[in-house]
């Protein structure tokens, strides 16, 4: 029989990438602060979220599921978030209607602060300090004061995801999100972008569809799918402090939720089966993610899931690989084999960026698109090997016209990367990149689902 559970068990095991935190006094006077908050999420959200996400396992669906690597208090405004919201938009509008396939949709956003690090410390010079992890623990700039944990940086965290999370409900539910503005969303300066054009062919098609379906007598006034969307929100569950005050009690069904998204992820450093995050996240039921990088054994993964999902729920657990475009085939086949075998439901999904960081001569961490690209495709094709679903993909990107990552079609060099570069943490596909990949992984989708080729070799054979 599993142990007893609750939001706090976690605190007597062992645990890695916590901040030192000066003043244990005020940490606590701010968890309590925060334990009496408005959740910022409900519990029957995240429920629809687990059904949709099923939906995904049984290969019916693809999640789509992207953001920034760190969320940051400085570029907290309006226009990124709507931009950001846009570019998703039509990255969803692209994977449905190109790649003929639902599109469940959640952003890394309204939440996404915490970060787990390689190392406890950073050198410049002759200087060392501890390691900035993100904005809700500590500040990014290079000095002593900035790089000391602050538990108060919660607190503005929590009133950042709120507001975040507002504009982006009033974004999906409000009209923003109305198929009829299909064009609308391609607005700034996506314009005249190598992109644009292939996307202004795929609105035209819509809109011919919506005007059919308007003489059909289904308008965007009688049918709600068509002037509103479904979004969710998603972060590294890192932070326990953080995640422990908002694991709330949900009256209608009695179990408990963790509050601060709708979906929550354990990251690659931090998936020890007897560690604390494991600890945390058994006990809430959400739909949570887990990052499978190459170290991750088909025995370890067999393991973690049955701590993570023991009733084998579908859409309870996405498994997000994480190998590298050059190693994904040394390790996901083992790794879907093993979940075959056992039976065990879950949703594979790649985040083609963690395994594809490198450090250009400038000394800019980057990614180079082809790689990104590679790994995706190397994805689809082990999934169409071993008959499963490449399910979904997980992605950093941006609304912004940054320079970050290297490549794509409208080329960004290495020498373009000081331009724009400017995330607090991983380097992002920018918006032309973004839908550009979306674009790709359609026609993937479209390639792998259409009898197509068989069906014209069979023709012309007749
Ligand atoms: C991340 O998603 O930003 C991250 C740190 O990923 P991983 O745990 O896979 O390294
Ligand atoms: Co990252």
């Amino acid at each position: 029989m599993a142990k007893a559970w609750s939001p706090d068990t976690w605190r007597s095991k062992p645990i890695l990438q916590v901040p030192n935190y000066p003043d244990s006094s005020a940490l606590d006077a701010v968890e309590g602060q925060l334990a009496t908050f408005p959740p910022l999420v409900f519990a029957g959200e995240a429920r629809n979220l687990k059904s949709q996400l099923a939906q995904v396992s049984n290969g019916e669906a693809f999640l789509l599921q992207g953001g920034d690597c760190a969320e940051s208090f400085g570029e907290h405004g309006p226009d990124n978030i709507r931009d950001f919201f846009r570019v998703f938009l039509q990255m969803a509008v692209v994977l449905t209607f190109a790649g003929g396939c639902p599109v469940v949709k959640v952003g890394r956003i309204a939440g996404q602060f915490a970060k787990p690090r390689s190392s406890d410390t950073e050198v410049q010079g002759d200087v060392e300090l501890p390691s900035y992890r993100g904005d809700i623990v500590n500040e990014i700039d290079f000095t002593k004061a900035a790089r000391v944990p602050d538990p108060t940086r919660m607190l503005k965290a929590y009133r950042q995801s709120a507001a975040t999370l507002n504009l982006l409900r009033a974004l999906a539910q409000g009209g923003y999100a109305n198929l009829n503005h299909v064009h609308q969303w391609n607005l700034g300066f996506l314009k005249d972008g190598p992109a644009e054009k292939h996307y202004e062919e795929i609105a035209d098609r819509i809109s011919e569809c919506l005007e059919f379906m308007a003489s059909c007598g289904l308008t965007p006034d009688n049918t709600p799918q068509l002037r509103s969307t479904e979004f969710f929100t998603s972060h590294e569950a890192l932070l326990l402090g953080y995640e422990q005050a908002f694991t709330r009690v949900d009256s209608t069904s009695g179990d408990w939720y963790a509050t601060s998204g709708h979906f929550v992820w354990i990251g690659d450093r931090t998936r020890q089966a007897d560690h604390a995050h494991l600890e945390w996240a058994r006990g809430i039921k959400n739909p949570i993610g887990m990052k499978c990088g190459p170290s991750l054994k088909a025995d370890d993964m067999l393991r973690l899931i049955d701590i993570l999902n023991p009733e084998n729920e579908a859409g309870r657990l996405t498994l997000i690989c994480r190998f590298g475009a050059d190693s994904a085939g040394d390790h996901l086949p083992a790794l879907i084999r093993a979940v075959e075998k056992e039976g065990k439901k879950v949703v594979w999904s790649c985040d083609p960026m963690h395994g594809n960081t490198i450090k250009a001569a400038t000394g800019y961490k980057t990614r180079p698109f082809d790689l990104i690209l590679q790994e995706v495709e190397s994805f689809f094709d082990i999934h169409r090997a071993e008959g499963t679903h490449p399910g979904g993909v997980h992605l950093e990107m941006t609304g912004q016209n940054v320079t970050e990552c290297i490549g794509g079609a409208r080329e960004v060099t290495e020498t373009d990367l000081s331009d724009r570069y400017h995330t607090f943490c991983d380097p992002r596909l920018n918006a032309d990149q973004a839908l550009e990949l979306a674009f790709l992984i359609a026609g993937r989708l479209k390639r792998d689902r259409s009898q197509a080729p068989d069906f014209e070799k069979s023709v012309s054979a007749g």
